[in-house]
């Protein structure tokens, strides 16, 4: 992975420790956030037509079009790669790995910290991103995960690019439940 592409694996040891870091700040398993962020994108050099064939072969279920969606394939495809090489890990930083690019309406809280920790790592620039790792351990986890979902789906939406199907009912799902809980960590109420 570090040979044949420098910058994204520089992008997953920065993933890896900012997964580490949210891990600690949330109580999650610290060796598992750092394992999963590490591996989350160990498919992403995989061609349109090498994504659409591994998800024939493992009968990976896709919503819509897999050929609209092909950003988003490398999650899935990995999640079912990645246990034959690496049986030692458990099954969750798999599942973490699976849902850093389509989420899920039952994210755990090992899913959300590979999630956030792909959003915010040092790499990203620009406003919103230093303004999500503000946000770090002052929102809460679901929170946090609401909000770094929110952007990226306003990201999709501003490009004009295809929206994954199942994007809107994860938004209106969290958007409930976090406007059901807006105390944040610190006690403070913050607007999600
Ligand atoms: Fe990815
Ligand atoms: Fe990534």
């Amino acid at each position: 992975m570090a040979s044949s592409a420098p910058r994204r694996y520089e992008h997953s040891v920065r993933v890896s420790e900012m997964a580490g870091e949210l891990a600690r700040v949330y109580g999650v398993d610290e060796f598992q956030a750092r394992a999963a962020g590490y591996l989350h994108d160990w498919c992403k050099q995989l061609s349109l037509r090498e994504s659409l064939e591994a998800v024939c072969r493992l009968h990976i279920p896709i919503a819509g079009d897999p050929v609209q969606a092909f950003a988003v394939l490398h999650g899935p495809i990995a999640e079912q790669t990645l246990p034959e090489l690496f049986p030692q890990l458990a099954p969750a930083v798999f599942s973490a790995i699976g849902r850093h690019t389509i989420a899920a309406l039952d994210m755990s809280d090992l899913d959300m910290v590979i999630f956030v920790a792909d959003a915010i790592e040092p790499g990203r620039s620009g406003a919103w991103a230093e303004d999500l790792r503000s946000l770090v351990g002052h929102l809460n986890l679901t929170q946090l995960f609401f909000r770094c979902f929110s952007e990226g789906l306003t990201y999709v939406i501003q490009g004009g690019r295809y929206i994954y199907p199942t994007a809107i009912d994860i938004y209106n799902h969290y958007a409930l439940l976090c406007k059901s809980s807006k105390q944040t960590m610190k006690g403070k109420e913050v607007h999600v």
